[in-house]
């Protein structure tokens, strides 16, 4: 697959919910290729700290604009330095990275939780000839602005939080079984803390749904050169999740 390298210009940059931002950037040699779960790779500053690029998941793209939407949570200093990012301003890009997920089955089901819900807004948006379903966990009320971005997208939302703030108190994987007695889906599709992903794999596993997850581990070059985000394989090869992943069959993964 393509993948290319440009100094994307900012469109917006502005705060959705605390330490949640929405980036907005146009990039049309990467929108008009990207696909559902691949994810780009931002180096912030010409200066070497930091060093490494900073990979976020393409949570929409706009081909005939040529934007890209990144939906990113502040947690040490790159994503930091990313919120100065003003309008007019350039990040130097790289992507589209990694596979992503693959689009089979008529009654897909998607489960998100926390930041893993970015990628899944724009795998929503494709399935909208067969609308998908959605369950999506956050810690809290606060975290769960989610329900916003796939209004108009996923007509079923199902919603838990830890503290019970809103929707099924709990964690998604308490509600999955009994959304999977209820309903016929034949795939299910996860992003979220591995935990999560851990559990949503053994209960489709259980349940003999087809299932994708999209994993997350450490990047340093996030083009299959350095092996910092390997993770163990059932057929006991080690898969690098930038080139190999980060989306990969629930039963490829050793948990
Ligand atoms: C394929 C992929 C897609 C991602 N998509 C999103 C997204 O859409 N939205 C979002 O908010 N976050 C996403 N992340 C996590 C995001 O990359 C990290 O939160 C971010 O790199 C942290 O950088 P930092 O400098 O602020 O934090 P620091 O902790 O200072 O980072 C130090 C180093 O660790 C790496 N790192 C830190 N946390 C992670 C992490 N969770 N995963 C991978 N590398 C990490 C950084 O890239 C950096 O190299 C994704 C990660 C991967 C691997
Ligand atoms: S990040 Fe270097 S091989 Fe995956």
């Amino acid at each position: 697959m393509a993948k290319t390298c440009v100094l994307a210009q900012i469109i917006e940059n502005s705060v959705i919910a605390g330490d949640v931002f929405k980036l907005i950037v146009t990039a049309p040699a990467i929108a008009g290729i990207a696909r559902p779960g691949q994810f780009v790779h931002l180096r912030l500053t010409d200066q070497l700290d930091p060093l490494l690029r900073r990979p976020l998941s393409i949570a929409d793209c706009h081909a005939a604009n040529g934007t890209l939407t990144l939906i990113y949570r502040v947690v040490g200093r790159g994503t930091m330095l990313m919120t100065k990012l003003q309008p007019g301003d350039t990040v130097d890009c790289m992507g589209p990275l990694g596979n992503g997920f693959t689009l089979t089955g008529q009654r897909p089901l998607l489960v998100g939780g926390g930041m893993g819900l970015a990628p899944l807004v724009m795998l929503a948006k494709a399935f909208c000839s067969r609308p998908a379903t959605i369950l999506m966990g956050g810690r809290n009320e606060q975290e769960l602005f989610w329900p916003n971005m796939y209004a108009g997208v996923c007509p079923n939302i199902h919603i838990t939080t830890d503290d019970g703030s809103i929707g099924y108190r709990g964690f998604t994987i308490d509600v999955l079984p009994g959304l999977l007695e209820k309903e016929k889906f034949d795939v299910i599709y996860a992003c979220g803390p591995h935990v999560m992903l851990q559990g949503v794999a053994a209960i489709a596993a259980k349940y003999k749904i087809p299932c994708q997850v999209s994993l997350e581990e450490y990047m340093a070059c996030g083009v299959g050169a350095c092996l910092s985000c390997t993770c163990a394989g059932t057929s006991g090869k080690r898969h690098k999740v930038c080139t190999d992943g980060p989306v990969f069959w629930a039963e490829e993964v050793a948990w």
